[in-house]
């Protein structure tokens, strides 16, 4: 028989399956496996499935024998370790000039590595970020693709396709080669963890120090959503604080622990800054609270021993909401200036040549962090394509400084309550290290000079120095 399918999929957990529903809902036929054929067997024979030009395989050389050549497969299988096995177990089978694409969260630099490797072969390797999850894998997901932008072929046709689309663009970019695409995802997953930590430490403030009701709390989230916020973090989070537990009738949030999970992009995202002599102190702050409250047991106990300020009593509600707002929007654009701050320092060690105003528009729709002010990212880097940070644009800086006093009340607030505002508060103290011409930084240099003869440099003339300071 000859071949039929335009695309071959491999792995049917949610993901996989919803991509490959978007992919035949846009007319493209679609091979599928899973190395558990029930699952396969489960998944044609669904509703949802049957009747869509989706081609069932049970093992890999059928796969492989299903696709029109060159043959372009997308691998949805766990990061790590099982994606070399798959390629493995792929290589025998195709051939050079086929398509391998990874659309997992590959670490950029496994994705570096297999690239390299593959391309050795002739084997044109394509590490995809895709970001929506299960919704937006199935409508329109956003997303990031990594290789030689000659090697996409089809698969270009077939991702601008089936990404989200906002005002008719495609949330689709070729972002650069090898790592670029899974490297890009990775920041995006970094400021997702900063969204939601930033989003988190509101609704601490508003169920505390403000003592609002989860009713409140949602009417609160949903006119936010209304404005310069309106973001799908922001709308979810209504929904969620509007939600009760159907067995006790308490607001859903308040049912669930509060220790959060993470499975390591957040953390990748921090390594990176450091790696590449950038910073990303809010990304950072998110992932360590997200530790900090891991520590369930340690903290309930911590709680019983270490004091804390008395609560203060008749705040001003209104005031604290709107101030929150804005403190929220100016932390929000220092997390995404951090971001692609550290997106510009990886891309000149890589060769990367990374378009922001691009990766700002396809973060407009189907991605988690989707938000409405993306639009003004990217108008700031259309302006500017070369702008240094984000908040030098004046858009953001004339945001910045109008939130200032409202945001400085905010983190003051949490102090003062000895309410953890992590998120908020290294998000302004990184806007204030920013905009500071002069900083503390030449007594550090100094007592590196006294304790190790590090040197420093001085500021009235070239070269380097070292004092004695037993003198
Ligand atoms: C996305 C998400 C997705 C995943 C996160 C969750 O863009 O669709 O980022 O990739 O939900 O990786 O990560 P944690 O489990 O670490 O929160």
């Amino acid at each position: 028989m000859e071949p039929q399918a335009d695309i071959g999929l491999i792995g049917l957990a949610v993901m996989g399956q919803n991509l490959a529903l978007n992919i035949a809902d846009n007319g493209h036929r679609v091979a599928v496996f899973n190395r558990s054929a029930e699952r396969t067997r489960a998944f044609v024979d669904s509703p949802e499935a049957k009747g869509r030009p989706i081609i069932p395989t049970y093992d890999l050389a059928e796969l492989v024998k299903a696709i029109k050549k060159p043959r372009a497969i997308i691998m949805m299988v766990k990061a790590g370790d099982p994606v070399d096995q798959q390629i493995d177990q792929l290589l025998p089978l195709i051939e050079p000039g086929d398509i391998l694409v990874d659309g997992g969260n590959a670490l950029y630099q496994d994705t570096i590595r297999r690239e390299s490797a593959l391309r050795q072969q002739g084997i044109r390797f394509i590490g995809t970020g895709i970001s929506g999850g299960e919704e937006g894998a199935r409508n329109g997901p956003s997303i990031m693709a990594g290789g030689e932008a000659d090697a996409l072929g089809r698969v270009a046709q077939i991702f601008e396709a089936i990404a989200a689309k906002v005002d008719d663009e495609s949330c689709y970019a070729h972002i650069g080669s090898d790592g670029a695409g899974h490297f890009v995802k990775m920041m995006h997953n970094g400021i997702e963890y900063a969204d939601m930590q930033l989003i988190a430490e509101a609704y601490a403030l508003l169920k505390g120090p403000a003592a609002l009701s989860h009713l409140e709390m949602r009417d609160i989230f949903a006119s936010w959503n209304k404005g310069e916020l309106d973001s799908y973090l922001i709308e979810i989070t209504a929904d969620i604080l509007g939600k009760n537990d159907p067995e006790t009738g308490r607001p859903m949030v308040e049912v669930i622990l509060d220790r959060a999970g993470q499975k390591g992009t957040g953390g990748w995202a921090v390594r990176a800054a450091l790696d590449y002599g950038s910073t990303a102190p809010t990304i950072a702050a998110a992932v360590e609270a997200r530790t900090l409250s891991s520590m369930k047991t340690e903290r309930v106990t911590a709680a019983t021993r270490l004091g804390g300020p008395d609560p203060s009593q008749g705040l001003d509600h209104r005031t604290v909401i709107d101030q929150l707002e804005l403190a929220l929007l100016a932390s929000k654009v220092c997390a995404y200036a951090q971001g692609f701050a550290v997106m510009d320092a990886a891309a000149a060690e890589h060769g990367w040549t990374l378009n922001k105003a691009e990766i700002a528009s396809i973060w407009r729709g189907g991605c988690i962090i989707r938000a409405r002010f993306l639009r003004h990212i990217r108008a700031a880097y259309q302006r500017d394509p070369k702008l240094p940070n984000l908040m030098l644009d004046p858009y953001f800086a004339e945001l910045l400084e109008r939130a200032q006093p409202a945001w400085r009340n905010i983190v003051t607030l949490g102090l003062q309550q000895g309410l953890p505002l992590p998120a908020f508060s290294s998000a302004l103290a990184y806007y204030d290290g920013y905009r500071s011409a002069t900083l503390p930084a030449n007594l550090i240099q100094a007592q590196r000079d006294y304790f190790g003869a590090h040197t420093y440099e001085r500021i009235d003339q070239e070269g380097t120095f070292h004092t004695d300071w037993s003198e």
